[in-house]
């Protein structure tokens, strides 16, 4: 291919046609002249980055028409230097003594044992996380490891983060466009796939990003959207879900907007229950109108499906609390921990509960809920309270709450104003501060104290007895259907009594018991 430019640039037309994937190069070497004896420039490198070009080579055009110098570069593996191509510069053309073919396949082996290396660490798609503050934002720091953890939540595997400081973003690319291109030439290194901002995108942006890199670009919305569609279960939380889907979708689809025709499966399209999301205009505004009206239907026979549920007769634990508090390590815990636990899912609850078996065969279903987010996105409210909707059928709720967390009090109170309002204030629940191998003594005591809670580490099993002796006081014991918060958390100041765990959780630690 021959392509004639002027003496500034020359235009690379579309390739389609050619290699693709995080491991390939393009099997496209970019020869071309320079005029006034410059290196490689920006655009050079940019180009061989983006498009993954075999070599780039630039080849020196002295008066008269003779080939000076040449100079070419290739991509290099990610590598600790954090260098990202090789230049090799001879004195005339004949002297380069590359093999570009094997130098194309060796580096092809080596991104591919790269990528291999990372994919046994994680299943996912594999992200880079952006995120843009004001300079001086201590929020930052938090803010990005929320991500990460939403990030984790939705199963992608995060490789890396970039955070850039500036006053505001900027409101064509959010970052600079030189950081962008660069953050896509990083990102593309590391064999990302999606770029996750920790931030919502205008339209706009989303738009313009997508004309610089042809790899998933994901808001913090989109990412929160997907959660909730994985944790969806009741039939009107999955369409409250694919509602609010559907609506964050329909403004970014104005004209063609190659951002979402690159959305081909998984995170960003993937609507509660692994279907697809439609991208077509019209036709989500047809669904948009049909989710609506079914919406109607199914909130009227809500409560048939409600006694539905509960058909199976066992007491229900729902664990709740802010998204990383230890949801799942507990519930793992909890399962595990006692050898008579069924480990396996239970058939007709969805994938988030297990069965859990107390002495005298005292079975109960425990299931983990999707976590609260900080600053959840007003138009996301809804959703995330349908996905909470089968609290309702709740016996008991655990709400774990992070204790090594410096916010964890106003999550706490976050987390307790939601059940309040959706009028779940009055079920029996547990106050569980979890993390505690993480913090002094005197900061669990305090908070213990004050919030009449109990205390645990649910990664290292500490303080799980106490935990499982009040649930079954809570479940079995007490006659009265209904506790109130203030009268769970007045009983959970109540002295412990003497243990004998022995037969409720064999394998424990006599010490742990009177612990924290
Ligand atoms: P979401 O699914 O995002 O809502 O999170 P979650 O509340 O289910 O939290 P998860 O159980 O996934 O735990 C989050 C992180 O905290 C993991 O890295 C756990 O290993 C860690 N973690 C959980 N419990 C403890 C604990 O008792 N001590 C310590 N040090 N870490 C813990």
């Amino acid at each position: 291919m021959v392509l004639v430019g002027d003496d500034h640039k020359v235009e690379i037309p579309p390739l389609q046609g050619y290699r693709t994937g995080p491991a390939r190069l393009l099997g496209l070497r970019l020869i071309h002249t320079h005029l006034h004896g410059e290196p490689l420039t920006r655009d050079d490198f940019t180009d061989l980055a983006h498009l993954r070009l075999d070599l780039v080579c630039q080849v020196e055009v002295r008066r008269g028409g003779a080939p000076g110098g040449l100079q070419a570069a290739y991509l290099l593996p990610s590598n600790p230097q954090g260098k990202q191509w090789e230049v090799v510069e001879v004195e005339a053309p004949t002297r380069l003594s590359l093999d570009p073919l094997k130098l194309a396949g060796a580096l092809e082996d080596e991104f591919a044992r790269i990528l291999s290396s990372r994919e046994v660490t994680g299943k996912g798609e594999r992200a880079l996380l952006v995120g843009v503050y004001p300079p001086g934002a201590d929020r930052a720091r938090r803010s990005m490891d929320e991500l990460r953890e939403l990030a984790r939540s939705s199963g992608l595997q995060v490789l890396d983060e970039v955070v850039q400081f500036r006053p505001h973003p900027d409101p064509r690319f959010v970052l600079g466009k030189g950081k962008v291109e660069e953050l896509v030439i990083q990102s593309k290194q590391l064999g990302a796939e999606i770029l996750l901002f920790d931030r919502n995108l205008t339209p706009t942006q989303l738009r313009n990003l997508s004309h610089l890199t042809d790899q998933k670009i994901i808001d913090r919305t989109q990412l929160i959207l997907d959660i909730f569609a994985q944790h969806a279960h009741s039939r009107d939380g999955k369409i409250q879900v694919e509602l609010a889907q559907l609506k964050y979708l329909l403004p970014r689809l104005v004209g063609k907007n190659p951002a979402l025709s690159r959305l081909r499966g998984g995170i960003g399209l993937r609507g509660p229950g692994e279907t697809k999301l439609e991208v077509d205009r019209r036709r989500v505004r047809d669904r948009i109108a049909r989710l609506e009206r079914e919406l109607k239907q199914v909130q009227t026979s809500r409560r048939a499906r409600r006694s539905g549920r509960k058909r199976s007769g066992l007491p229900i634990i729902s664990i709740v609390g802010y998204t990383n508090a230890g949801k799942s390590t507990l519930l793992n815990a909890l399962t595990k921990s006692n050898v008579r636990v069924e480990d396996k899912l239970f058939a007709t609850l969805d994938p988030a509960s297990r069965r859990l078996r107390f002495p005298r065969e005292r079975d109960v279903i425990l299931t983990d809920t999707v976590g609260f987010i900080r600053d959840l996105p007003p138009d996301l409210v809804s959703a995330f309270r349908s996905t909470l909707e089968e609290l309702e059928d709740a016996d008991l709720l655990l709400h774990v709450a992070d204790v090594s967390n410096p916010d964890v009090e106003e999550q706490i109170r976050a987390v307790e104003a939601i059940l309040a309002e959706m009028g779940l204030g009055d079920l029996p629940t547990l106050l569980v501060l979890n993390k505690i191998d993480r913090v002094p003594q005197e900061i669990v005591d305090d908070l213990k104290m004050r919030y009449r809670a109990l205390a645990i580490s649910a990664l290292k099993g500490e303080g799980l007895e106490i935990l499982s002796e009040k649930i079954q006081g809570v479940l079995f014991h007490r006659k009265e259907s209904t506790f109130s918060l203030a009268e769970v958390r007045s009983e959970n100041e109540e002295t412990i009594p003497p243990r004998d765990v022995s037969s409720t959780w064999p394998g424990k630690k006599a010490d742990v018991a009177g612990g924290r």
